[in-house]
């Protein structure tokens, strides 16, 4: 590739100028052209090689031969195309062309990669749980976060002043007191409220599934946060009875966490409820046999049910007279979605579903 280099005609300096701005332009040239690697190491080569590079054959050539008067202007034209060579090795301003000072743009460099992101492991488990009920005919219902104290409390048979209020540690919105109390805007504690706003606007029959997020004035702990997620049904038609409830959360468990699993129901108390019942499933750990996870009990306790409370059945036909408790019934159920996603996951600190920490995030992709 190196083409001899010509013998000087003299050393004067018209002559230098034009040897060296020959060189200068042959480099531009070739940097010009590099567009690979390989490109530019053979440029590299071609030109600051220690035996053959052309650098060195106009040290031999020119450099040793010159006259001690020469030898000074000479050194300075030949650092300088040194120079030149290596800011064009380096992709720097030796060269007009972009491109030229290759380097700037390395296409085999490895690129940045933008992960896809996929469902939060508690979206996953709503979603789960909302297709199961969905395949039973159930249909979606959301409502408000921020709700009024009549919907989260008062229609559902929680009179001002019932001491069941105190057990949902409620987070107020400020600047509230002028208005009525019914009217009080609050930050709603579990999905129930849905259950009436829904049956405002729809005659039964009506089966609803209602996730969503809640909040409760809560000291947070390992399995307590004061924000957290709820899957609430509703299912109201004539004839509905206890039976019903429990096939159907029977149906449900077995869906969620396998045939094998078993329910059982135990008295409880909620104000909307009548009668009310807390809901175990057989411990999905140890299959009932007792281990650490079920504190040995052999069962764990998932979700809250009852028959919808005639009162319920009351207030809403204020707006809507069909859901007249002497004709019809149903039942409701609410459970919570962080719980069930701790045991699907093995997940120890709720907290964890909240960090936004992509190595705890990122096991579920
Ligand atoms: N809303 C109740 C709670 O948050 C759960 C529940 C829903 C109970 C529906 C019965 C019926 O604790």
């Amino acid at each position: 590739m190196n083409e001899s280099i010509p013998q000087l005609q003299s050393y004067d300096d018209a002559a230098l100028e034009q040897a060296f701005s020959a060189l200068a332009a042959e480099v531009r040239d070739g940097a010009a052209k590099l567009s690979s690697a390989e490109a530019q190491e053979q440029f590299r080569l071609d030109w600051l090689g220690r035996k053959q590079g052309r650098l060195k054959l106009v040290s031999d050539a020119w450099l040793k031969t010159a006259p001690p008067e020469a030898r000074k202007p000479l050194g300075i034209r030949f650092n300088q195309l040194k120079q030149q060579i290596e800011e064009a090795l380096s992709g720097g301003n030796g060269s007009t062309s972009a491109t030229a000072t290759s380097g700037a743009l390395d296409l085999t460099l490895p690129g940045t990669r933008r992960s896809i992101g996929v469902e939060h492991p508690l979206v996953r488990t709503t979603n789960q749980i909302v297709s199961v009920f969905k395949a039973m005919g159930y249909s979606l219902a959301v409502g408000p976060e921020v709700e009024t104290d009549y919907y989260n409390f008062e229609s559902l048979n929680f009179p001002p002043n019932h001491p069941a209020r105190d057990t949902q540690d409620t987070l107020v919105l400020a600047s509230q007191e002028s208005k009525p109390l019914r009217e009080r805007l609050l930050m709603r504690t579990h999905t129930s409220p849905v259950q009436i706003r829904t049956m405002e606007q729809q005659a039964p029959p009506l089966r609803i599934v209602i996730p969503g997020k809640v909040y409760r004035n809560e000291a947070e702990d390992a399995t307590h946060l004061a924000r957290f997620q709820q899957v609430e049904g509703l299912c109201v038609d004539t004839n509905i009875t206890f039976s019903d409830l429990k096939g159907t959360l029977d149906h449900a468990m077995k869906a969620l966490f396998g045939s094998s699993v078993k329910t059982r129901f135990f008295p409880s108390f909620f104000p909307f409820t009548e009668p009310s019942a807390d809901m175990q499933i057989s411990c999905i750990f140890c299959g009932g046999k007792g281990c650490r996870k079920c504190k040995h009990s052999g069962w764990i306790e998932l979700l809250g049910c009852g028959m919808v409370d005639p009162t319920v059945f009351g207030f809403v036909a204020e707006k809507q007279p069909a859901y007249d408790p002497k004709k019809i019934s149903g039942f409701a159920f609410g459970m919570g979605v962080e719980r069930i996603a701790m045991m699907q996951y093995g997940v120890s600190s709720v907290g964890n579903f909240y960090s936004a920490d992509m190595r705890f995030l990122e096991q579920f992709a």
